[in-house]
């Protein structure tokens, strides 16, 4: 069995990975970066669309900001339609910030193409990867590629593998709790080649159930309805599906879109989930590896990134200071943000989504709170405060 050595073994080459394995090499911290996929592959899921400010900066300061910069769109504001009535949510007034549409998946390909061109090593396509000695003071990872057996040697490592990776499930069941809610429903997302009808995003609650009206660029739309767990996307004609969207986005704005064939199209499950501590011994959880949002209030690799931004600090003074206070401090300090967006994807997920089972009650409360929402600009400013992101 071949062997390397590095100080931070890196499991996953999604954004969290990524982003960790560049902020690491441009502070001088070697690390090692091992995906089960090919780069092709992981370019090609379409995820997140939404950066808060917070991970446009930590993207520059790991020196992929330019074409960011460049082809991002800013947005002051995002929509909230119910029944077709449109408010509009003034992100800059309120409370002074903005977020960016920039897609994951331009985010991802800015990433790896910032690593290859300062030569760090990333392994794709690393089979059978497996965590050994992390209860220890010397960790390693095993893995398989072209057919060979490797073992990279290590000071820590970095669980970046997203929900179904190795890393947390190498941690003994008795070490972590978890806490779980799924909801009884799914958003089908489509891709297409079409200028947006809307200018900023709309969040639509309507009778026929959840949509949202997104965007990658201004000639891009990326659009979800919610749909029942069981569809398959074969049940969604790219027809279907327009049809649809348009009842729900309601008449105003469904004659000013052109629709186009679909270029990406797939069902997404809707859960919160929450696996505590983020660490074990020299193991240390990040992103969608430790939990899951739903994707309602646009949180998840916002969240990853605050959780990379955290453990990057507790590296740094572990190499630079030779203390571990930062480190040992990771998962109290991430945590805290991320019940924070747990909380908030839950309240819109459940404001503005149809439950199959709600009662008379619950869905008079849930009018009630949507009228309180366009009625109050108290209540607005803690939509846009929790939207653009909680302070790291
Ligand atoms: P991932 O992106 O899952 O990356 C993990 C990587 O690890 C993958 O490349 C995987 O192949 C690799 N891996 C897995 N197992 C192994 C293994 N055993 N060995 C080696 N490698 C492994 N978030 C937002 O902030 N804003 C949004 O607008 C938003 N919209 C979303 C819309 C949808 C429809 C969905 C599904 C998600 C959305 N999210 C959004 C969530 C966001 O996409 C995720 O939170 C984000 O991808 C998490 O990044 P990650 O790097 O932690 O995990
Ligand atoms: C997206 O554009 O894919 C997107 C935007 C906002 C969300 C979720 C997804 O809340």
């Amino acid at each position: 069995m071949s062997g390397v050595r590095t100080q931070v073994a890196i499991i996953g080459a999604g954004p969290a990975g990524l982003l960790l394995g560049q902020l690491l090499h441009r502070a001088g911290v070697d690390a090692v970066i091992l995906e089960q996929r090919t780069p092709e592959y992981v370019l090609s899921r379409i995820r997140a669309g939404v950066l808060e400010q917070g991970t446009v900066n930590l993207l520059e300061q790991a020196g992929v900001g330019k074409r960011l910069r460049a082809e991002a769109l800013t947005h002051g504001g995002v929509e909230i339609a119910v029944n077709h009535r449109r408010r509009r949510i003034a992100l800059q007034d309120l409370i002074g910030k903005t977020v960016t549409v920039y897609g994951q998946t331009e985010m991802t390909r800015d990433l790896m193409d910032a690593r290859k061109e300062c030569g760090a090593t990333s392994v794709y396509e690393a089979e059978s990867v497996q965590l050994h000695g992390i209860d220890g003071t010397s960790p390693s990872v095993t893995y398989t590629h072209d057919g060979e057996q490797r073992r990279l040697e290590c000071d820590f490592i970095a669980g970046c593998d997203g929900c179904h990776g190795v890393s947390r499930r190498s941690i003994p069941q008795e070490k972590l709790t978890s806490y779980e809610r799924v909801y009884p429903f799914g958003w089908l997302g489509v891709l297409a080649d079409v200028p947006p009808a809307w200018d900023e995003l709309i969040y639509v609650s309507s009778e026929r159930g959840f949509a949202l009206a997104s965007m990658r660029s201004a000639t891009r739309v990326r659009c979800y309805v919610q749909c029942p767990l069981d569809d398959h996307v074969e049940q969604w004609s790219d027809e279907r599906f327009w049809d649809e969207f348009k009842l729900r986005v309601g008449p105003e704005v469904a004659v000013r879109m052109t629709i186009g064939p679909s270029i990406e199209k797939s069902i997404a499950p809707l859960r919160s989930f929450v696996a505590e501590p983020l660490r074990f011994g020299r193991l240390y959880l990040a992103g969608d590896a430790a939990h899951i949002v739903p994707p309602t209030g646009a949180k998840g690799l916002n969240l990853a990134a605050s959780d990379v931004f955290y453990l990057y600090e507790g590296l740094l003074e572990f190499y630079v200071e030779r203390s571990s206070r930062a480190l040992d401090e990771y998962s109290t300090r991430a945590l805290h943000r991320v019940w924070q967006a747990v909380r908030f994807s839950w309240w819109m997920t459940t404001l503005l989504h149809h439950f199959p089972n709600e009662d008379a009650f619950a869905a008079r409360v849930r009018a009630a709170e949507l009228d309180y929402l366009f009625g109050s600009p108290l209540a607005q400013r803690v939509l846009a405060e929790n939207y653009v992101g909680l302070p790291l």
